[in-house]
């Protein structure tokens, strides 16, 4: 592993950014007081301190001390459209100020209506509702491991989630003697239940049937990101996940697609469509909210049925305070019908940014002698990515094709792309968080060029250090 001194660049741009957002460190320290690091989400509380963002609209955020940021990381990849788009606020303005929204705790036609949209995009033929990707993801394992009768959970070496017990191993990449993706991520999860999820490597299939050979009559389920998210922004190859299919059909186990991240990112629907692939479940996150908190678990009829009446309520995905909130679902029935409409213009367009950002993240540090890659594309599958995640290679010559590549500090810097490029980024007044986000329907080419001059600054700033 390479070892390349950033004290002093980290301490100059600390001292930098305290400067430049008097107001947001000082709302760190209150914050620090009631809340563990200031916040409640540990990506989000960036060193030394986060902005403290007041507005935010389209493609761009106000923090604290005035400052307009361009925003790339657009709610967690959530915010397609932008923030806070006309689209959906005046419906649900229109909608609260009649006095309909809050009235949590009932069903409602809109259930019925945005159940029928999820299931028609996606090949689904039931869907339930709930609020995080982490319980959908929960809630999806316990249903493959009921149908079954089985315990053992198959997922991806840096496959992501969410914070569930069973999800909770072989997140991060891990240098040393055990090289890769095996650790448990969090104390407090039993023993017996992460000694019952085996990690296998992302779009190796080979690997996959061995896994499946060695312990196929025991596998509850496959769980699987597609489109890899926080693992590293890559396409699952066809191939990949056609085998998936197979192998979890030979062995009698249920494939689970996660496309928190991909549904709906790519076109009007999930991933797998695209693929030709057809998981058993599929859980949905982010996007479908339109901005607000709404996941789903949505798959074949029979595993689903298990959380019904008629099997009893065998497994207890029997909802929540907030499940199908109303006013969560009508901003999701809002943003679904409108990028079922508008699939024709949104897609290539995002597609077309995409390319165009990650073309010129590379070739701001290229310019200055500092190797950089992005992963993010799109490939014969999917047809245009507005993803985006930066990677610097030590070598210009780096294999970067997997997450065992650009994840591994032996072969990528990891500081700067994630602790530096922070830092530096929001001296641009950009934000995104560890080099890595996402392109909305709100960013224009001025954005992108915006962006461009932002990276070649910080480029030139942080070369001596190099
Ligand atoms: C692929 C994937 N699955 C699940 C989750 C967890 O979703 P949530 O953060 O809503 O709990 C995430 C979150 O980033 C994700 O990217």
């Amino acid at each position: 592993m390479k070892t390349r001194d950033y004290g002093p660049l980290l301490a100059e741009l600390a001292e930098a950014y305290a400067l430049y957002s008097p107001k947001s460190k000082a709302l760190n320290q209150r914050a620090m007081r009631f809340q563990v690091d200031g916040g409640s989400h540990a990506l989000r509380l960036i060193d030394p301190f986060p902005p403290r963002i007041v507005a935010a609209q389209g493609a761009w955020l106000k923090d604290e001390d005035g400052h307009d940021l361009l925003d790339f990381w657009q709610g967690h990849f959530a915010n397609i459209l932008g923030h806070n788009p006309e689209v959906i606020t005046s419906v649900l303005a229109q909608s609260l100020g009649s006095g309909w929204g809050l009235q949590s705790g009932f069903t409602d036609r809109l259930q019925i209506e945005t159940a029928e949209i999820l299931c028609r995009q996606t090949g689904a033929e039931k869907v339930r509702f709930t609020t995080s990707g982490s319980l959908a993801t929960m809630y999806a394992i316990l249903l493959s491991r009921a149908f079954t009768g089985r315990n053992l959970v198959i997922k991806v070496g840096g496959g992501w989630h969410g914070a569930q017990p069973w999800a909770l191993k072989g997140i991060g990449f891990h240098a040393g003697a055990g090289d890769g993706f095996q650790e448990v991520e969090s104390d407090g999860v039993p023993v017996s239940i992460t000694d019952q999820v085996i990690v296998t490597s992302f779009s190796e299939p080979d690997r996959l049937r061995d896994h499946f050979r060695e312990y196929g009559d025991r596998v509850a389920c496959f769980i699987v990101e597609p489109f890899l998210g926080a693992g590293g922004f890559a396409p699952a190859t066809r191939q990949y996940l056609q085998t998936a299919r197979e192998l979890t059909h030979q062995y009698g186990a249920v494939l689970i697609f996660d496309e928190v991240i991909s549904g709906f990112r790519f076109h009007a629907g999930s991933v797998g469509v695209l693929y030709g692939v057809q998981s058993d479940l599929t859980t949905f996150g982010k996007i479908i909210g339109g901005g607000m908190p709404v996941s789903a678990v949505a798959g074949r009829a029979d595993i689903m049925s298990l959380v019904g009446r008629s099997a009893g309520h065998r497994v207890r995905f029997s909802g929540g305070t907030y499940s199908a909130h109303p006013a969560s679902l009508l901003a999701a029935k809002t943003l679904m019908s409108y990028l079922v409409d508008h699939e024709a213009e949104i897609y290539p367009h995002l597609g077309e940014l995409g390319a165009r950002v990650r073309q010129l993240m590379v070739a701001a540090f290229l310019e200055e002698g500092i190797y950089a890659r992005c992963t993010g594309y799109d490939d014969e599958v999917l047809p245009g990515s507005s993803m985006f995640m930066l990677h610097f290679p030590y070598e210009e010559d780096a294999q970067l094709k997997r997450p065992e590549d650009w994840l591994n500090p032996r072969v990528c810097d990891i500081t700067l792309g994630h602790k530096v490029m922070d830092q530096a980024l929001l001296l641009e007044d950009v934000f995104m968080l560890r080099s890595h986000g996402a392109i909305s329907t709100a960013h224009t080419e001025e954005d992108l060029d915006f962006l461009g001059e932002a990276c070649r600054r910080v480029a030139r700033r942080i070369k001596p250090y190099l």
